[in-house]
C-alpha cells in the first residue's frame, strides 16, 4: 500500500469516527521560538491539550510534517530519519482509553489488514507518580490481543512528554512483529533488536509536569496518538528499510546509477537529507549559522559531502531535487509551486560550501599530515575548532573526513572550546544588555516589575501555557506579548488587572538572587530564552507569585508600583496576544 493511501485511509477512518481533519502545521513552528522544528503532531495542539477550546472541536485528526534532529548522525543506518510524517488523532477531553484503543485496533486489523498475530502492545507499569495502567491492558484484552503479548514497562518506555515539562501521560505502544527470530529468551518489544517495530503510540495525556518536576492532573483527559507513516509504509510494502519504499526508491535508484563508488550509507544520507532539506525550504526555512538555519545548512552540507564521497557530480543536485519533488508532490502539493525556490536555495548553499570545502580541505590535509607525523590517531579539538571557526567547516564534516582517513576527532575538546566561545559571546551580549539598562529611569524600573506580575497573573487566569514572547517598555507604558490563542474576554482582563493590583496592595518584597542556571530551572524560574543565559543567572523573586530570570532592574517592593491598568488587548501574531498596560 502506498504511503498516500495509508494516509488517506487513516484520515477517512477517523473522520468516520467523528474526527475533524485539520491541516498539517508548518514544519517551522509559527510562534514557538523554544523549539526548532515541529517534532510531533501534538506540538501545535498544546494549548488545546491544556484546556483551551479548539475551533474544530474535541476530536481531531491530521497528518503532521515532523523533523527530529537528535539523530542526524545516525542517518545512514537502516531506520533513522530526520524528516517524517506523523499521522495522529486526538481527543481533547472527549473519549479516553477504551475508545482510543478500540479504534486503533480496528484501524490496524480491519483497515490495514494486519493479522492480530503480528501485534504486541505495551502499557505503563506504574510508579509513584501514576498507577499501573491496567485499564489500558484490559482494553487490549477486550479488543482481542492475548495477554502474553501485553507487556508492562516503566517511564522510559511507556510515558510520553515533549521535552522536560508540559502535558504528558502514560502511553501504550503498538508493535509489529517482523517474524525475525527472538534475539534472546527475554526478547520483547522494548529490546530494540529489530524483531518488533513500533508502529503507533497512544498517549493518555492527563498530567502536566511542571518545571519543578511535579506532576499535576490536567483539567481534562486527552488522547494524543502518533503513527509514523514511513515505517508503516515500509511494513505494509514488506520492505526492510524505509529507503526501499516508494518514498525513497526513485532517488535511491538514481544515486546508484550516478555513483562511481558504492556506499549504501552515503546513498541513504543523501536521499534522506535532501528530502528533509526540501521540506524545510518549502516551509520557508533558509540556511544560516544559527538554530533552524544551521540544521538546514548541516543537512545540505552533509548531502554534498556524501555526493562527493560517491563521486557524483554536484551538477546532479538539480536532477535529484526534481526526482524528489516529482515523487512527493502528490503528498505535498506545495512542493511543485516551490520547486524553483528549493533548487535556488540548495544550489546557492552548495556554491558557498564548495568554496569553504576547498579551503578547509587543504587545511585539513595539512593537519592530517602533521598528526600522522606525530603518530596521532585523534585530531586535536583545537584543530577541529579552528576548522570550524576560521573555515566554516562543520565538526561532523571534519569527523567524516577523519574517519575516512582512519582517524578520530577529539569531540569533547571541540565541544569544550565551542562552549567557551559561546560563553564569551554571551558575556559580550549581556554586557551590552546591562549597558542598555544603565539609563533605565524610575518609571521603566516600575514597568519591569509590573511585567513580571502580569506574566504571573496571566498564568493564573488563562493557564500554564502562557509564556512571555516579548516585551517593550518605555517611561509611558509597557507592552507584553504572550502565548495564548484567543482573545481575552472582558472578564479575564478584569480578573488579571485585579490580581496584579491585589499583589501591589499586598506590598510584596522583590528579592534579587544570583544562582546557577540549573538551580533556577529546578526552582521553576520562568525564562524566555533559557539557552541565551550564562551559567550564573540573575533571578527576581516576588513572594510566591513570580520567579523569573531577568537582568533587572526592579523596584524593591510591589507597593511602589501604583495602580495597574490594561489599556488594550490585541492579537500580535497567530497564537500570540499583546497587552498594553500602564501604571497610574
Ligand atoms: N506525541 C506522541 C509521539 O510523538 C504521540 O503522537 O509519539
Amino acid at each position: 500500500m502506498k504511503a498516500i493511501e495509508i494516509r488517506n485511509k487513516y484520515l477517512n477512518f477517523f473522520k468516520n469516527h467523528g474526527h475533524v481533519v485539520i491541516p498539517s502545521a508548518p514544519l517551522i513552528p509559527e510562534n514557538d521560538p523554544s523549539v526548532l522544528f515541529t517534532t510531533a503532531g501534538m506540538q501545535p495542539l498544546v494549548p488545546y491539550l491544556l484546556g483551551e477550546t479548539h475551533p474544530a472541536g474535541k476530536r481531531l485528526t491530521d497528518f503532521q510534517k515532523c523533523l527530529r534532529t537528535n539523530d542526524i548522525e545516525e542517518v545512514g543506518d537502516n531506520r533513522h530519519l530526520t524528516y517524517f510524517e506523523m499521522l495522529g488523532n486526538w481527543s481533547l477531553g472527549d473519549y479516553f482509553k477504551e475508545e482510543s484503543i478500540q479504534m486503533s485496533f480496528d484501524f490496524l486489523t480491519k483497515e490495514l489488514n494486519i493479522p492480530i498475530e503480528k501485534l504486541s502492545v505495551t502499557c505503563f507499569a506504574g510508579d509513584k507518580d501514576c498507577p499501573r495502567d491496567e485499564v489500558t491492558a484490559n482494553c487490549w484484552k477486550k479488543a482481542g490481543i492475548p495477554v502474553e503479548r501485553i507487556y508492562y514497562f516503566g517511564k522510559d518506555d511507556n510515558w510520553w512528554i515533549a521535552g522536560e515539562d508540559g502535558p504528558c501521560g502514560p502511553d501504550t505502544e503498538m508493535f509489529y512483529d517482523t517474524g525475525k527470530p527472538k534475539c534472546s529468551e527475554n526478547c520483547n518489544p522494548s529490546c530494540g533488536c529489530g524483531k518488533y517495530v513500533e508502529i503507533w503510540n497512544n498517549v493518555f495525556m492527563e498530567y502536566f509536569k511542571g518545571k519543578d518536576g511535579k506532576y499535576i492532573k490536567l483539567k481534562q483527559h486527552n488522547v494524543d496518538t502518533g503513527l509514523g507513516l514511513e515505517r508503516m509504509t515500509m511494513l505494509l510494502e514488506g520492505k526492510e528499510t524505509p529507503f526501499e519504499t516508494e518514498l525513497f526508491a526513485p532517488v535511491m535508484e538514481k544515486l546508484q546509477e550516478l555513483q562511481k563508488i558504492d556506499d549504501i550509507a552515503s546513498r541513504r544520507i543523501i536521499a534522506e537529507h535532501l528530502r528533509a532539506s526540501i521540506m524545510i525550504i518549502c516551509d520557508g526555512g533558509r540556511p544560516s549559522n544559527i538554530d533552524r538555519g544551521y540544521i538546514l545548512r548541516r543537512l545540505i552540507r552533509r548531502t554534498i559531502r556524501h555526493m562527493n564521497k560517491l563521486q557524483i557530480s554536484l551538477d546532479e543536485l538539480s536532477t535529484l531535487i526534481d526526482i524528489n519533488v516529482d515523487n512527493l508532490k502528490e503528498m505535498y502539493p506545495a512542493l511543485e509551486k516551490n520547486r524553483e525556490t528549493i533548487k535556488t536555495v540548495i544550489i546557492e548553499e552548495k556554491d558557498k560550501f564548495v568554496k569553504t570545502l576547498t579551503k578547509g580541505e587543504k587545511e585539513f590535509a595539512k593537519e592530517m599530515e602533521f598528526a600522522k607525523q606525530q603518530n596521532k590517531k585523534v585530531i586535536d579539538g583545537k584543530v577541529v575548532f579552528k576548522l570550524y571557526d576560521t573555515y566554516g567547516f562543520p565538526p561532523e564534516v571534519t569527523e567524516d573526513l577523519a574517519n575516512e582517513n582512519g582517524m578520530q576527532i577529539d569531540k569533547k575538546e571541540f565541544e569544550r572550546l565551542f562552549k567557551e566561545h559561546q560563553e564569551k559571546s554571551r558575556q559580550g551580549a549581556e554586557q551590552k544588555f546591562k549597558g542598555g539598562l544603565a539609563s533605565t529611569g524610575e518609571m521603566e524600573t516600575k514597568y519591569h516589575t509590573a511585567t513580571h506580575l502580569l506574566n504571573a497573573a496571566l498564568k493564573q487566569i488563562l493557564g500554564p501555557h502562557v509564556h512571555q514572547r516579548g516585551s517593550n517598555i518605555t517611561a509611558e507604558r509597557m507592552r507584553f506579548d504572550f502565548s495564548h490563542d484567543s482573545k481575552m474576554t472582558e472578564e479575564e482582563k478584569q480578573k488579571t488587572e485585579e490580581l496584579v493590583n491585589k499583589w501591589i496592595a499586598e506590598a510584596i518584597p522583590v528579592e534579587h538572587m544570583e544562582m546557577k542556571k540549573e538551580d533556577a530551572i529546578k526552582m521553576g524560574a520562568e525564562a524566555m530564552f533559557i539557552e541565551k543565559y550564562g551559567d550564573i543567572v540573575s533571578v527576581y523573586k516576588i513572594g510566591d507569585k513570580s520567579l523569573e530570570l531577568c537582568g533587572g532592574p526592579h523596584v524593591s517592593n510591589t507597593s511602589e508600583l501604583g495602580h495597574f491598568k490594561i489599556k488594550k488587548e490585541e492579537s500580535s501574531s497567530s497564537g500570540v496576544r499583546r497587552i498594553k498596560a500602564v501604571l497610574e
